[in-house]
């Protein structure tokens, strides 16, 4: 990779720049293209089929269903486990809205929980405390790559009799093997992502592995006998074919996030005034660190100033989104997200940073918090 730097040396620093993606794997995605073209089957066949297979085993669970987004993908989660109006699913205050949403469309109500500081997960101690008899399901989301906290939440799920559904929509590469269920985004910024809206369930459980067919597929049993009420979210054909591509390279994608993180570690860590993420079980699908004494948002326009892409995720926790205020909640419900809201950014990672680049973002860190 090293040897593109001269190719690179002149671009501002992204925070992820798929045409370096493109450019490693044109010609075998061309050709899984031209395949799919030729053969002229374009929804739910042997590509699909082949992705769903490979996915699932690549992450230890026996079955794959592949859906149109990551927001289907939980939704249709929920719904093949009778989850609806008038139950609770617990999630972490601190995640894309997507999770949240997901509950909503079933008719349940989200229940927001607070974040541990450390790792930005959802905080067994508070999960416990929001447990009512109308919850049903807990959903962990392992943000930005860490894993959440799955032993002691499937413990918790065991007692209270509740169902685990992960969210490992930026967690590909982690082994999350404690779930009921986990859903995928194959958004194209994922750590493996196709190029347009994908998403994937995996299950170990053949019945709801059956009813995700149907539910996926307009609630079909066979062509035109509708059994359940579904709706139309497949995953296509030509995404399916290029995923498969994709999925050869994820561990090694995922060595090379964990090798960058590792640069930042080394070259970030003597600073006072910043926390860095924790390394172990991570995949680093964002790099995220804790920004301390009200300097996050000075850090951001600098570094891009420097042409340096950053994000905030996310600048809004969930529970004060304008679109759950009938929920009632209200600032200081939530101390720990609404703290490290105003503190997280996530700097440039991906599997084709060169490590100059890294050590470029973190030589102006440190010139800028020094
Ligand atoms: C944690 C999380 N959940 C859900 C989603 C939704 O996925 P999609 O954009 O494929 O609907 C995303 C993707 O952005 C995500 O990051």
């Amino acid at each position: 990779m090293n040897q593109c730097f001269d190719k690179y040396r002149n671009q501002k620093i992204q925070l992820l720049d798929l045409s370096r993606e493109y450019d490693l794997l044109k010609n075998e995605i061309h050709s899984a293209i031209e395949n799919v073209l030729s053969k002229g089957w374009y929804i739910l066949g042997d590509y699909v089929t082949e992705f769903e297979n490979d996915f699932a085993k690549y992450n230890n669970y026996q079955y794959g269903i592949g859906v149109a987004s990551g927001l289907d993908a939980l939704t249709l989660a929920l719904v093949a486990l009778d989850i609806k109006a008038g139950d609770e699913v617990l999630l972490p205050a601190n995640s894309f809205i997507a999770t949240a949403l997901a509950v909503s469309k079933t008719g349940a109500s989200p229940v927001f929980v607070d974040i541990d500081e450390k790792t930005f997960n959802i905080c067994p101690i508070d999960t416990n405390k929001k447990i009512s008899k109308k919850t049903k399901a807990i959903i962990p989301v392992h943000l930005y790559g860490k894993l959440a906290p799955m032993k002691e939440l499937k413990m918790i799920c065991q007692k209270n009799n509740l169902k685990l559904i992960s969210d490992a929509s930026q967690a590909h590469g982690l082994i999350d093997i404690e779930a009921d269920i986990a859903c995928y985004s194959l958004h194209p910024i994922k750590n493996i992502g196709a190029y347009g809206d994908a998403g994937i369930i995996l299950s170990n459980d053949i019945s709801i592995k059956e009813k995700l067919l149907k539910l996926r597929n307009y609630g079909f049993s066979q062509k035109y006998h509708c059994e359940i009420l579904g709706c139309n979210s497949r995953l296509d054909e030509l995404q399916a074919a290029i995923l498969s591509v994709k999925l050869k390279y994820l561990s090694n994608w995922v060595s090379r996030r964990q090798e960058i993180a590792k640069l930042y570690h080394q070259k970030l860590s003597s600073i006072k005034s910043i926390i860095l993420p924790q390394q172990e079980n991570h995949v680093f699908y964002a790099y995220t660190i804790r920004v301390l004494h009200h300097k996050r948002d000075l850090l951001k326009a600098k570094l891009e100033e420097s042409g340096i892409g950053t994000t905030i995720l996310y600048p809004i926790p969930l529970h004060l989104q304008k679109c759950y205020s009938e929920l009632s909640y209200k600032p200081g419900d939530m101390p720990v997200t609404e703290q490290i809201t105003l503190e997280i950014l996530s700097i440039p990672i991906s599997p084709f940073h060169l490590d100059q680049e890294i050590e470029l973002v973190a030589q102006k860190i440190n010139e800028i918090l020094d």
